[in-house]
């Protein structure tokens, strides 16, 4: 292969802002075994088992997107611990880590972590992110369906065999924003990052309201109660994008992904694929786009696969709208929580 066929095979696919992708995020199911209000509906119909890529297509996918530029690989659902034969996906993308995969992470709601944090970390897996919105076991339940105990349970699990792990929290107004100070102090006790996020509109019965959000400016104002917040200094080494504002409590870190009062969006360099193969360049883009048939030629070797992927890819890819609120915009005004897009969280994976 001549240097000018190398560069182009790994030139990072790029929208029309300019910001280059180095960010996957595969949904392996849409399953979960929670039903978080902000997420999943309270009727979902899930996607039939034999509609969902097998392993197999999801890593010859990565692949072929790590040879694209991809760096960073997270695995969620659903609940990614739900899909049998996870873990074992997580230690065959280790082979990608020669062609430039820095870093292998999932996003669970740890309630089978216990079982599952050992053979993860010898996997190879990098770091896990792990959601746990209230330390009330009460409201966790009202909030999710299931008990606490277990989570509890799984963080310890990761923890002691050395898994990195960060906390997401997301608050809901009226709901659970009482748990900004007890996740924090918990959060320093446990000296784990805990990351706030705001609720964002892609709940699955589009209940979502502005009125349902806790701003950023309203956490750090709570925080500020009980600790000596500050600002943590932007790290400028660092290539990728941050999603969570950084900031420091009592000198802990701590951060806070602010979708909608302070989108990280001008910096996004995330795209997405669903357990069935729709890929989406946004959270938010009104429409993915299906690459079954392509994902599904390119692991059968199928003679131009990867042209053809390519060419659906670069596109799709490059009209990325500029990011959440020029799309509510571009809605005219009418929220993104009352469109049509019937595509909720639970199925893109946050
Ligand atoms: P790190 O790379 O460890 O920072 O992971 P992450 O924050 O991207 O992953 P995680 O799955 O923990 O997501 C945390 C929150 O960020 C969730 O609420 C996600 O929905 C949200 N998030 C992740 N990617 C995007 C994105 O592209 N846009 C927006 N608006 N939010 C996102
Ligand atoms: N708004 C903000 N965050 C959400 N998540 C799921 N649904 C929403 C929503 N509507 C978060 C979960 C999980 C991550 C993958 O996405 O807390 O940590
Ligand atoms: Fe399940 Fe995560 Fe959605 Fe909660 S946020 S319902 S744990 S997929």
């Amino acid at each position: 292969m001549n240097m000018m066929t190398e560069l182009k095979s790994n030139a990072l696919f790029v929208d029309q802002f300019g910001r280059g992708k180095r960010k996957l995020r595969i949904s392996v199911t849409d399953r979960c075994n929670f039903k978080c209000v902000y997420c999943m509906p309270e009727h979902p119909e899930w996607m039939k088992k034999h509609d969902l890529l097998s392993f197999e297509e999801l890593y010859q996918f990565c692949d072929f997107m790590v040879r694209r530029g991809i760096e960073f690989i997270r695995i969620t659902g659903g609940e990614p611990l739900m899909r049998q034969g996870v873990v074992h996906f997580v230690a065959q993308l280790q082979n990608l880590k020669q062609l430039g995969l820095k870093r292998i992470s999932m996003t669970s709601n740890a309630h089978y972590l216990k079982q599952y944090a050992q053979a993860l970390k010898y996997a190879g897996l990098d770091d896990l992110n792990i959601s746990l919105d209230s330390l009330d076991a009460t409201q966790f339940k009202q909030l999710t369906q299931k008990d606490l105990a277990p989570v509890l349970d799984g963080i310890r699990a990761a923890q002691a065999v050395g898994l990195p792990i960060k906390i997401n929290s997301v608050l809901m107004s009226g709901i659970n924003d009482n748990q900004i100070l007890p996740l924090a102090r918990w959060s320093v006790q446990q000296k784990v990052i805990l990351r706030f996020i705001e609720f964002m509109p892609l709940d699955g019965d589009r209940k979502w309201s502005t009125e349902h959000v806790v701003s950023e400016q309203h956490i750090l104002e709570t925080l500020a109660t009980e600790f000596a917040v500050t600002t943590q200094a932007h790290d400028s080494t660092q290539v990728t994008s941050n999603p969570a504002r950084q900031y420091l409590i009592n000198n802990h870190p701590i951060g806070i992904i602010s979708t909608i009062t302070n989108s990280f969006c001008g910096t996004c360099d995330r795209v997405r694929l669903t357990a069935q193969g729709e890929f989406y360049n946004c959270l938010f883009a009104p429409q993915g786009l299906n690459l079954k048939a392509e994902i599904k030629a390119l692991a059968s070797s199928e003679p131009l696969s990867e042209v053809s992927l390519n060419g659906a890819l670069s596109g799709y890819i490059w009209n990325k709208e500029q990011g959440f609120h020029a799309i509510e915009q571009r809605l005219n005004n009418q929220s993104l929580a009352k469109s049509s897009r019937k595509i909720s969280m639970h199925m893109l994976g946050g």
